[in-house]
């Protein structure tokens, strides 16, 4: 990857109309169940952004036809549960998580051997978690130290009762999708409430799947029906939009046609807490998923004892709500958000590394951080190639006193493919220099 940096001045004359592109876990999953699905499926609103473009790439090695039109239009000419074949190598997941732990669920389930591996970040991220209950359901799995590369030999497998050790949707969805290929009722436990876009989506290609409060479960073997999916925006790309709006000292950022599934709300009711001028407009329905128009006003943001029980919810935005309690009055108090250590970055360390380098006084806890809130000053600070990281300190400097400088940037397009001409278009002072991406 060739080094790219952002410089974000100061500036918060913003406002504007936006929408943010489609939802990443949500493409994910129309991609991998179009591929399992009886019949053609149809994506509008797919997020092409590399994590997502890598998982259409596994698929298409996998022998799955995939044609993306002119308009953005993906179509999934889908190969039902069995017809997948093995691919010439190992197939490259990039930086995406999602991509690498769901797939896993499904070649459990086939009856010949992948390689799963990805970039020097995803390659350094937690694989057992997924490789456990999978090994439990009949496959082999064998990761590198704990992590990928992942060779996975599929087999026969048998449905469990697996209790998640840890609150992940990734998880849950990888025993669920390998579930469509065990016999008998596979069920997952949770321990805390997670996204929930693998079983709406399952539902929606006639899968029915069972949900009670912290319980899924589903009959296996199963049978897809290919579907129309229609992705809406990603809320953890408008909420960077949002933080935008609320330092706003001008007008109002408005994104339209936003996903609100309430697994994913968390970071609407952390930014509210901390005074927020948010609203909720148009609530409507895409497909199997909630969406509305989401407005965010200028705020007067306050320092607030983040409630652990919405971190889940709000897990991919809490780099976002690290920099904006930079900028608010007193301090912020983040627990229960350990899993943050093992995102593409560990966010915690980095998201402290990089408020102090600006000024701000930010002391790391174990699972979580204290932040003190302030004016940023300029400064440089490290992404280390985690989108989040990155187009949190992008909004971040429009608050500073002086330029902040982020480095190596390029994988905001793993996730939000055009961030900086989008927020320029709101008013942010971004600045891009080297390789395009973001
Ligand atoms: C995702 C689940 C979350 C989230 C990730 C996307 C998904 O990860 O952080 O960005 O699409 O299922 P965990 O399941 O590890 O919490």
């Amino acid at each position: 990857m060739t080094e790219q940096t952002i410089q974000a001045s100061p500036g918060r004359k913003l406002g504007g109309t936006l929408r943010v592109p489609g939802d990443k876990s949500i493409s994910h999953r129309a991609l991998m169940l179009g591929a399992l699905a009886e019949g053609r499926t149809t994506i509008s609103g797919f997020l092409a952004g590399e994590d997502c473009l890598a998982t259409l790439a596994a698929l298409r090695a996998l022998g799955v036809d995939i044609v993306v039109a002119a308009d953005g239009v993906v179509t999934v000419d889908g190969v039902g549960l069995h017809g997948l074949q093995a691919s010439a190598g190992p197939l490259d997941m990039g930086n995406s998580g999602t991509g690498m732990r769901l797939l896993a669920g499904v070649l459990a389930g086939q009856d010949f051997t992948s390689v799963l591996t990805g970039d020097a970040s995803l390659r350094s991220r937690p694989m057992e978690r997924i490789a456990m209950p999978l090994r439990a359901m009949g496959a082999e799995l064998q990761s590198t130290d704990g992590c990928a590369p992942l060779t996975v030999r599929g087999g026969q497998l048998t449905a469990i009762e697996y209790t998640c050790p840890v609150a992940s949707a990734q998880v849950k969805s990888a025993v669920l999708l390998a579930g469509l290929y065990a016999h008998g009722r596979t069920v997952v436990h949770e321990p805390g409430v997670t996204r929930d876009h693998t079983e709406r989506m399952l539902r929606t290609f006639g899968v029915p799947v069972d949900s009670t409060p912290g319980t899924v479960a589903l009959q296996g073997p199963a049978q897809l029906t290919a579907s129309a999916v229609q992705v809406p925006g990603d809320l953890s790309s408008a909420a960077f939009a949002l933080g935008a709006g609320c330092l706003s000292q001008h007008d109002a950022i408005v994104i339209e046609n936003v996903g609100i599934n309430p697994t994913r709300t968390g970071v609407l009711d952390i930014l509210r807490l901390m005074g927020a001028d948010i609203d909720v407009r148009e609530p409507s329905s895409l497909g199997d998923e909630p969406v509305a128009t989401l407005v965010a006003r200028p705020s007067r943001l306050q320092g607030v004892v983040v409630p652990p029980e919405l971190v889940p919810l709000a897990i991919d935005e809490m780099p976002l709500i690290f920099a904006l309690a930079a900028c608010a009055e007193g301090d912020t108090v983040i627990s229960g958000a350990d899993e943050l250590r093992h995102k593409e970055s560990d966010r915690i360390a980095l998201m402290v590394r990089g408020l102090q380098a600006l000024g701000i006084a930010a002391a790391e806890r174990p699972d979580g951080a204290v932040i003190t809130g302030g004016t940023p000053t300029g400064g440089t600070v490290e992404s280390a190639d985690d989108h989040r990281i990155a187009m949190a300190f992008a909004v971040l400097g429009s608050c500073a006193n002086a330029p902040v400088t982020i480095l190596n940037t390029a994988n905001i397009a793993t996730s939000f493919p055009g961030f900086v001409p989008l927020m320029q278009t709101a008013g942010l002072q971004l600045q891009t220099t080297g390789a395009a991406g973001g």
